[in-house]
């Protein structure tokens, strides 16, 4: 059972935010970045008062206390998500991780025209540019899972998916929509047509036991800062058969055995995809979150997430003016609530709920191919976390529906300050 009352005294940011403002934050922006409780900054600040030093490069105590500090954080987000130590290689984020992958697989897979690739319409730019990249170096042909309602069609995805498939990636759930997706049903078919299978779990991670046992891919990837972990932190996990085959795309210090004037002997997974000093304090805040999230408990997170969705689409449906294009069920929901106003933008939406302490996001939230088939104008987004409660969402309907009908309480200048940020769509 989560208790928003204690959580929030874990995160500096609420009680700031009401000192600078005088007035309190609602912060349904996570699903961008979430906010980090003080016991991840202490644990970095830990690391930097008290015994800062390189990883990996010399025995000298500080030098062996951050390899170890370094190390034991890899084997806490491995154990996360259910991976062995030695398959959990930190990155400094979701895209760089991706982007990185997508390379050594370039190299190791040899695509040619005669090959596909098969992505989903629902991903986040970062899952979807580097495979079009890849298929416009290559020539292979990448192709897209449509959407049916919120849910990927998984009857299309049966028939896209063949012995010409090389790579499978698609996302653990939408970023826009929340739509937890049926990922193991993909992954399954895929195996069984040979295809390397990638899964975006950065808006899952969190939020739902992300389990790369059950799951079955061949790689996952995410970003620490959307879990209460700091910016600059990622992880990207690989099956260790697989890892063992890939030749690193980023060579360096930290990343080899030996060097000589003719060759470089690489290190083993993970070591071998860490070239170069690494995000030593990142990884050790990342560590704490997944420590702070296990202190709550992953499946109170999700009931009170679930129940968070739940109110706030009831919420929301009541207002003729709104249409919710999120998945409704909140048992298939991560924590997100998107919607569209009647002739208004997001980002005048956006606006005017940021003008009234409300942070939430609207646009495209880089998933153009998406949000491009529901609105051309982008879409709002409401989303949750443990720091979320009720009131939240009542203050984010109260505040919308006085944009809406302007009512008197309000006065007439104040009126006249909300219709200007309101310009119609055309
Ligand atoms: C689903 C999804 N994948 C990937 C990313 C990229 O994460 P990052 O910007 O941390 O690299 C994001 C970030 O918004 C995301 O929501």
């Amino acid at each position: 059972m989560i208790n928003v009352g204690t959580i929030k005294k874990d995160f500096p940011i609420f009680k700031n935010y009401k000192d600078t403002h005088g007035q309190s934050l609602v912060y349904l922006d996570s699903a961008a970045s979430s906010q980090t409780p003080q016991q991840v900054v202490e644990a970095m600040n830990d690391y930097y008062f008290n015994y800062r030093a390189n990883v990996h490069r010399g025995p000298h105590a500080l030098s062996v206390e951050a390899t170890h500090a370094y190390e034991q954080a890899r084997a806490t987000v491995a154990k996360f998500i259910h991976a062995e130590t030695k398959e959990m290689v930190f990155t400094p984020g979701a895209t760089l991780g991706l982007n990185m992958l997508v390379l050594m697989l370039e190299k190791f897979l040899n695509l040619t025209p005669h090959d596909g690739i098969v992505v989903s319409v629902s991903e986040h730019h970062s899952n979807f540019i580097p495979f079009q990249e890849l298929a416009k170096r290559t020539k292979a042909k990448m192709q897209l899972i449509p959407l049916k309602g919120t849910e990927l069609d998984y009857d299309v995805a049966q028939n896209l998916i063949s012995s010409k498939t090389k790579i499978v990636a698609i996302p653990l759930a939408s970023n826009v929509l929340g739509t937890i997706y049926d990922v193991q049903r993909i992954i399954r078919q895929a195996k069984e047509c040979g295809a390397v299978t990638i899964v975006d779990a950065t808006t899952a991670i969190g939020h739902v036991d992300v389990n790369v046992q059950t799951l079955g891919c061949d790689f996952l990837f995410f970003s620490g800062h959307k879990m209460l972990g700091p910016t600059g932190i990622g992880g990207l996990y690989g099956k260790k058969d697989i890892f063992a085959k890939l030749q690193p795309i980023f060579s360096g210090g930290g990343a080899i055995k030996s060097v000589s004037p003719e060759e470089t002997i690489y290190r083993d997974s993970p070591m071998c995809f860490e070239a170069g000093t690494p995000n030593i304090a990142g990884a050790i805040g990342l560590a704490a979150a997944v420590e702070y999230i296990e202190s709550l408990g992953i499946e109170s997170i999700s009931s009170h997430v679930q129940d968070l969705v739940q109110y706030c689409t009831e919420s929301l449906s009541r207002i003729p003016e709104i249409t919710i294009v999120s998945e409704k069920n909140e048992q298939k929901n991560i924590g997100i609530v998107s919607f569209v106003v009647r002739d208004v933008t997001s980002m005048q939406v956006t606006q005017a709920l940021g003008k009234q302490h409300i942070s939430s996001r609207g646009g495209y939230h880089c998933a153009m191919p998406l949000v491009k088939t529901i609105d051309t104008a982008g879409v709002c987004r409401a989303s949750f976390y443990v720091y979320n409660e009720r009131s939240d969402v009542d203050r984010l309907v109260a505040v919308l529906k006085n944009i809406l009908y302007p009512n008197e309480s309000l006065g007439e200048n104040k009126k006249q300050n909300w219709r200007n940020l309101f310009v119609r769509k055309s």
